[in-house]
């Protein structure tokens, strides 16, 4: 009997047959159609007894797809002997620990570059429906609040200053986009940006002091969790807002919650949460904030870039035994 989730006859107990690709999450349906039809492929989150699998054929498999949600954890790494590489269908691979990887001999892709722009025009967008309400506002209009009262005034975009925390790629995209609405521009990294007009302040906190509003496309992981304090939406102040593009642990939520129910920060969009896909009820009920389920790079453009991206890597792994685009470091 072949075991479900896998595309060629697996029969429990054989002996190991070379080269499985092992898809660890579900996927772009393309990239899944992709995978299956160029290797013996292994869909780990439809089988019925992944630990009988791991015992009985972890040694067949030589790589690993994943997405950023589930990574390739430490224990299903150590079930893997032979992978050699781990490819994510995402920028963001801090669900898999790569120094572990690399210890262990095996390479960590991503597929960087393709979603930059999409990410970039999303974090834009929360700002402006952030600032100019327009998410409340439409809520306001469907309940016929119109017929009523005009809307409350809101807050100009143009011309403000805006705090980029974390001037990479992505951030880099997204200041670009707002040079185009006149906002005095600065960031936060670790070290300055050489070549980048934008003031650099060396805290967050001194970032959201000298800002209307913040922008947050730092990569998450190690080294960043909390990094958005209670200190720092202080800094941010009651007519700040706040944009979220990263990773939701780079926010101390509880601390977020307590900001808006005090009127210390004005607004936010956020398009990812500590608990995905859990939102907690205070921010599903504020009408402060704008809450998107992590869609920044969720576009038919993007997302076909990012499969077709991902597949490369393995095609090249599969061929060369070594990966298009691997993480940096
Ligand atoms: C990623 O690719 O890591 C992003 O979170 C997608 O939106």
């Amino acid at each position: 009997m072949p075991i479900p989730g896998t595309t060629t006859e697996i029969t429990p107990g054989a002996p190991a047959s070379p080269a499985t690709v092992l898809q660890v999450s579900p996927l772009l349906p393309g990239l899944e159609r992709a995978l299956a039809g160029r290797y013996r492929t292994v869909r780990l989150h439809e089988l019925p007894d992944r630990d009988a699998f791991l015992r009985d054929h972890g040694d067949e498999v030589v790589a690993a797809v994943t997405s950023a949600r589930f990574g390739v954890g430490d224990d299903l790494m150590d079930a893997l002997p032979r992978l050699g590489a781990i490819v994510h269908f995402g920028v963001g691979y801090e669900t898999t620990d790569v120094v572990r990887a690399r210890a262990r001999g095996i390479d960590v892709s991503n597929t960087p570059d393709v979603l930059t722009d999409c990410v970039a025009d999303l974090a834009v967008g929360g700002l402006i429906d952030s600032m100019r309400r327009l998410s409340a506002a439409d809520r306001f209009v469907r309940a016929g609040g119109w017929t009523a009262a005009p809307f409350p005034l809101a807050t100009r975009v143009s011309g403000k200053r805006v705090g980029i925390l974390g001037l990479g790629r992505i951030g880099r995209a997204v200041a670009r986009r707002l040079e185009g609405f006149g906002t005095e521009l600065a960031y936060c990294s670790r070290t300055p940006v050489p070549g980048v007009p934008y003031r650099h302040l060396p805290t967050a906190e001194a970032l959201a002091a000298a800002c209307d509003a913040l922008v947050v496309t730092v990569a998450g992981g190690a080294g960043t969790e909390g990094l958005v304090s209670a200190a720092v939406l202080e800094a941010l102040g009651p007519e700040g807002h706040l944009v979220n593009v990263a990773r939701g642990s780079v926010v101390d939520e509880p601390a977020l919650v307590a900001a808006l129910e005090a009127g210390r920060i004005a607004g936010a969009a956020l398009d990812v949460f500590a608990d995905e896909p859990h939102v907690p009820r205070a921010l599903l009920e504020s009408d402060r904030v704008v809450l998107l389920p992590h869609i920044a790079s969720a576009t038919h453009e993007t997302r076909e870039a990012m499969g077709d991206l991902a597949l490369r890597n393995v095609d090249r792994f599969m061929a060369e035994g070594v990966l298009l685009t691997p993480v940096p470091g």
